[in-house]
């Protein structure tokens, strides 16, 4: 129905269109034709509604295609292989089948919309249609396996930069999560698949959270989380987004395979808003506090106990 409602106004354009005509081209309800602007609106498209008159479309949503993606990409490898999708459940699933099916480092999934999007700690992750970005990329670094914390510290990195370049306040909150004035921008999950102790691949998976609106969160989230189009005021190019991400990824991660960890560690730590600060850890065996003194040449956490302690945090949930 939404489709075909598309397909009215866009045979014409600039025209208003009575809720009554509407409703009579779609055998439907006016009722049933005002639900339907709703939704198409909370996908992104704009009307204009008066009294008298009825409905004018104003923009159809902007979606990220091909040509606009690679346009746009400056890098050799990451990228260069491109999957994109209407909607699909995880983009982390799409990615992880293609792996098995023989895709090659590099290779970058990307959705308009996630049905079963997935944070870290088993959370849903909220990926409503053209609002944000939900991508994945596949990685497969010769590193040992215990290593591989470190690439989500530098895919935080990647991020943070890119982030930084449209609103300036952006830090990283240990390991891996997006905060601008303490609300939350966006996440990082990362995945592996691993045999007798050798790292096969690992997907990168992202979501930025771009041109959502406050009334695109549930209320429970109001509170916790922003979008680039909330602290900016403006919606912003997706496309360009990505690219600018992709480049800034390749770029540390060539880094890491020359130099090791020893730069990223650097640049991660100029870029925390979690280091010298009290935090609360909430790990499988509850929740513990502390200050967090530093990160170590894993990537893990170090938290200064009030007993004189210093104890170290693999992984696990940071509230400060
Ligand atoms: C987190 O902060 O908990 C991590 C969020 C990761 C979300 C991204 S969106 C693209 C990719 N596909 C998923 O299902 N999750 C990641």
């Amino acid at each position: 129905m939404n489709e075909r409602l598309v397909q009215l106004f866009k045979q014409n354009q600039g025209v208003f269109l009575s809720g009554e005509q509407l409703s009579k081209e779609l055998n439907c309800s006016r009722t049933a034709v005002w639900k339907h602007i709703q939704s198409l609106r909370k996908e992104g498209f704009e009307f204009e509604a008066v009294p008298k008159l009825g409905y004018r479309l104003l923009q159809v949503p902007e979606r990220i295609d091909q040509a606009s993606l690679l346009a746009r990409l400056q890098t050799r490898t990451l990228g260069r292989t491109i999957k994109l999708y209407d909607e699909v459940d995880s983009t982390q699933n799409i990615a992880h089948e293609l792996v098995r099916n023989g895709a090659g480092e590099g290779t970058l999934v990307i959705a308009e919309q996630q049905t079963k999007g997935r944070g870290r700690m088993g959370r849903n992750w909220l990926s409503p249609k053209g609002k944000g970005i939900w991508m994945s990329v596949v990685l497969k670094p010769e590193i040992p396996l215990p290593f591989t914390p470190q690439l989500t510290l530098l895919v935080a990195v990647a991020l943070c930069r890119t982030i930084r370049k449209l609103t300036p306040e952006v830090g990283i909150k240990w390991p891996n999560d997006l905060l601008v004035r303490g609300k939350k921008i966006s996440g990082i999950l990362l995945e592996s698949s691993a045999e007798d102790e050798r790292l096969n691949y690992v997907i990168v998976g992202v979501g930025i959270s771009a041109n959502l609106k406050e009334e695109d969160y549930p209320d429970d989230l109001r509170e916790k989380a922003t979008s680039l189009l909330i602290e900016r005021g403006e919606p912003i190019d997706r496309a360009a987004l990505v690219c600018d991400f992709l480049l800034q990824l390749e770029d540390l991660y060539e880094l890491y395979r020359d130099q090791g960890f020893a730069p990223i560690r650097t640049l991660w730590e100029a870029l925390t808003v979690t280091l010298q600060r009290k935090v609360t850890i909430q790990t499988a065996q509850g929740i513990e506090e502390g200050t967090a003194v530093a990160i170590d040449d894993m990537g893990a956490l170090l938290v200064a106990k009030p007993d004189g302690r210093t104890v170290t945090y693999f992984s696990g949930d940071v509230g400060q």
